[in-house]
């Protein structure tokens, strides 16, 4: 997958995409980011990106030429002959949520529009634009943290890029549920021992217990999720957690991953 991102502040991408699970996956190819410094598009001397808002009011728009000009270059201009699919990020947008990142997964490209200031002219929306997406309700200062969200989720979804592919049908929102509570070694910690039942190497009777546990999470923590499962939500050929947890681990130099007792691997 090719992912484009448009913005005034490039430098806060470079080290996020150098790291962890995403930065395996763009040294694997897996994914490749493009990412575009938005004056790049303008063209006058002084680079400008934003302007008053018609009408009056408070702060900045950010203008419709430079951006229009970005997104067109990188993605062609809107229609069906469009080579990407391109998101604003903005709290106007529809909330996101585990099942739209497994769609967008299944995009071969993504552009990523970061708003700044008071957000973007709504030409530009209206124009250029193919999807608006916020991350939550709240207000943040611009879209690259957004956009990084989106990069990150989308990005574990793609074949390859994850370890294993069975644990990510536990994971939380996959099946419509929460999951339940991990535990790894020492067995006891603090006077805390872990569960029995992990303890007991019977896989059916630890899936049950996954199962009743993560049941009882949804219910008390987010009955809404109870009230609509759902459909199974996965992107493509999805690979797993655990194994996940131990890419970062090694991607950060500590490979020293414990077996818990109990599992088999
Ligand atoms: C300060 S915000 C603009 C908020 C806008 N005036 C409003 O009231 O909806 C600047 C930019 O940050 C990004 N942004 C802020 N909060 C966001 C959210 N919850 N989801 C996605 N993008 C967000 C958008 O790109 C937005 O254009």
């Amino acid at each position: 997958m090719k992912i484009d991102v448009i913005t005034i502040f490039p430098g806060l991408f470079e080290p996020f995409v150098r790291e962890s699970i995403l930065g395996a996956a763009v040294s694997s190819g897996r994914v490749q980011i493009g990412v575009h410094d938005l004056r790049d598009f303008t063209s006058d001397k002084h680079h400008v990106v934003d302007d008053a808002p018609y009408g009056g009011g408070p702060g900045m728009v950010m203008k419709p030429e430079p951006l229009v000009a970005a997104i067109e270059a990188i993605a062609g201009p809107k229609g069906p002959g469009r080579t990407a699919r391109v998101v604003l990020l903005t709290p106007q947008g529809r909330r996101l949520e585990q099942r739209h990142l497994a769609e967008l997964a299944c995009e071969s490209a993504l552009v990523l529009v970061c708003g700044r200031y008071e957000g973007v002219d709504q030409r530009v929306v209206d124009l250029a634009v193919d999807e608006e997406i916020s991350i939550g309700d709240y207000v943040l200062s611009g879209g690259e943290v957004p956009s990084m969200v989106l990069i990150e989720g989308v990005t574990r979804l793609l074949p390859g890029v994850l370890g294993n592919p069975d644990s990510a049908k536990t994971e939380s929102f996959q099946a419509g549920r929460l999951e339940g509570p991990q535990y790894t070694r020492p067995a006891t910690f603090r006077d805390r021992a872990v569960p029995q039942i992990l303890l007991s190497g019977d896989h059916g009777a630890v899936d049950r217990w996954r199962a009743e546990r993560a049941e009882e999470a949804t219910r008390a923590r987010r009955p809404d999720l109870c009230d609509d499962p759902g459909p199974a939500r996965s992107g493509p050929d999805r690979k797993g957690d655990r194994r996940a947890d131990h890419s970062e681990r090694e991607a950060s130099g500590d490979s020293d991953v414990p077996t818990a007792p109990g599992e088999t691997t």
